[in-house]
């Protein structure tokens, strides 16, 4: 057992498969394909730190526009705007950013990080926000910019990461050697030919986590991970 307090997930069924949860400061992405509930996951962390443990929670959300994200999430009986209107969550969108730099478009972010110290950073997604920004930057060196700053703002991050159809659920791309735990979604079709949703832990450091894939279950509050039982 570890003596560390974890930070629980916020997704029903995925903090006994990390130990309890991630731990404070660490990077986490959540790579998946889409329709696999990158977005709901992603609310459901926020929501988590922000309804339940009324921690501030800075939400970054550059695929979906702030308004429509509001609305979708409002049906798994998440109220963001109720959140914001009492401050312990900041929804950011492209809209504010667009046609400005990579490096003013990172401090936006840790300015709102400031701002309202917030303890949970949520990018979703890092793929939009990084093809955002029109420039050449050295990738390598960016992503262990942003590391090595979020770790210093001492906020337990998650970010998002879009993979297409085609790009092989196993390959790793940089950002994945540089985070501190990865989880994958994908979906997949079902011999019942139905299109279900998996889930797995594939990377998660310090921890002593399950290697095995897990259903991912979309309900009336959200997503949900269970063991499968076949
Ligand atoms: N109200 C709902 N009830 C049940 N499932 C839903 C509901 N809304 C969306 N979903 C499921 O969630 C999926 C979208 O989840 P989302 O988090 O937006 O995916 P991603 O961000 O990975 O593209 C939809 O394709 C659908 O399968
Ligand atoms: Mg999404």
């Amino acid at each position: 057992m570890s003596a560390n307090k974890r930070v629980p997930t916020g997704v029903p069924g995925l903090d006994d498969l990390i130990q309890g949860g991630l731990q404070t400061s660490d990077f986490v992405l959540l790579v998946g394909g889409i329709g696999t509930g990158k977005t709901i996951f992603s609310t459901q962390f926020a929501y988590q730190g922000a309804k339940v443990l009324g921690e501030p929670v800075l939400f970054a959300t550059f695929e979906e526009d702030a308004a429509s994200l509001r609305k979708n999430m409002l049906k798994f009986g998440m109220d963001l705007t109720a959140l914001e209107k009492e401050k312990k969550l900041k929804l950011i969108d492209l809209e504010g950013l667009e046609g400005r730099g990579m490096g003013s478009n990172i401090d936006t972010i840790l300015a709102a990080l400031d701002e309202i110290k917030a303890k949970r950073l949520v990018v979703d997604s890092l793929t939009a926000f990084l093809s955002g920004a029109g420039e050449k930057f050295d990738y390598s060196f960016l992503m262990h910019l942003i590391y090595k700053t979020l770790k210093r703002e001492g906020v337990t991050t998650l970010m998002s990461v879009s993979r297409f159809q085609g790009q092989n659920d196993f390959s790793s791309s940089l950002e994945e050697f540089v985070a501190d735990g990865v989880f994958l979604v994908e979906n997949y079709l079902a011999e019942s030919m139905e299109l279900r949703t998996r889930f797995m832990v594939r990377k998660m450091r310090g921890t002593e986590h399950s290697r095995k894939y897990h259903m991912v279950v979309f309900g009336p509050k959200g997503l949900e991970i269970l063991p499968y039982t076949i």
